[in-house]
């Protein structure tokens, strides 16, 4: 019941109309019995900064912020956690003192994801597949979390080397190897993390794959897909068939959006809640 106490979040972007975050929060709030309501806010080219003023001016307590203005929304911000700030990209305003503070939940969110399957990012020796936002943002992530090697493989080296020089030089360490994609079968002879953060296999393109070659999956213990449309992307078949474990990228949207609730309300989801939550979004989007 919507009452004079009830709170205020939301999300901007454009478009905004297929966005799932309204349904993971107020699913959220139902669940742990807060006064909270979820919206979707269309913001128009150019008009960023009125948005995140005037939600701060009504007292909205905290706002996603999606495509394409994860970037450009920084520099209305009063504060930037130190990894959202390395990347360049925030998508979770969380209201403080003055204005909002940036966050960067998509990351932390597959951090969470990942632990969740027992996967560690420390130590481990990664093949990252793709150099486009998705990708670097993922590098960034394993090099903060102290990976081993990162292999970047791209279609397009150029763009690999770029993101490697970038990220090596944020952590002052060489972490990021960059790799043409097609040299896949160069990789040191062992067994990977494979994170797959290229948009192949995307509904409705299911029968792609980034790798075809069975090959390559015999070097690979444990695929993460970011993709989780379809749930069962040709990438996770494949590195199944090789005797790998997989994962799609759907417990990642849900824990950046669970990740963004615990910093608006200052409360821990239990696993039991976000089981719950990720059940009920997986058949609300026909899963
Ligand atoms: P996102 O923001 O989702 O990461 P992006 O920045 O457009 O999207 O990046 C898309 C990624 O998928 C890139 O790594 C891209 O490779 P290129 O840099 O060579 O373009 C990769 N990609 C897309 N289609 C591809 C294809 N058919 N074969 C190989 N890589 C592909």
């Amino acid at each position: 019941m919507i009452d004079g106490q009830t709170r205020t979040c939301g999300v901007i972007g454009n478009p905004i109309k297929h966005t799932i975050s309204p349904l993971i929060h107020n699913s959220l709030a139902a669940r742990c019995g807060h006064n909270l309501v979820y919206v979707p806010f269309l913001v128009e080219e150019g008009k960023v900064e009125e948005a995140v003023k005037g939600a701060y001016a009504l007292d909205i307590l905290g706002m996603n912020v999606t495509v394409p203005y994860k970037s450009e929304v920084i520099k209305y911000l009063v504060n930037v956690d130190s990894l959202a700030d390395k990347i360049g990209a925030v998508n979770t305003l969380v209201r403080t003192e003055g204005g909002y503070k940036g966050y960067n939940t998509d990351m932390s969110g597959l951090k969470r994801a990942m632990s969740g399957e027992g996967i560690i990012i420390e130590g481990e020796d990664i093949i990252l597949l793709g150099a486009g936002g998705a990708a670097r943002a993922v590098a960034y992530l394993c090099a903060q979390q102290k990976a081993g090697a990162v292999y970047m493989l791209n279609r397009t080296i150029e763009k690999a080397q770029s993101v490697a020089d970038e990220v090596n030089k944020a952590f002052g360490r060489e972490v990021i190897y960059p790799m043409l994609l097609s040299d896949y079968d160069k990789l040191p002879d062992k067994k990977f993390l494979a994170i797959q953060a290229t948009s192949v296999g995307l509904e409705p393109h299911d029968d792609e794959v980034i790798i075809e070659d069975a090959d390559f999956y015999k070097k690979v213990h444990t695929g993460y897909d970011l993709i989780y449309k379809p749930f069962n992307t040709r990438f996770m078949k494949l590195v199944v068939e090789a005797g790998g474990k997989a994962y799609n990228g759907l417990k990642m949207l849900i824990y950046q959006g669970i990740d963004a609730y615990e910093l608006w309300n200052d409360v821990r989801i239990s696993d039991e809640d976000a089981e719950f939550v990720f059940d009920s979004i997986k058949k609300k989007m026909g899963l």
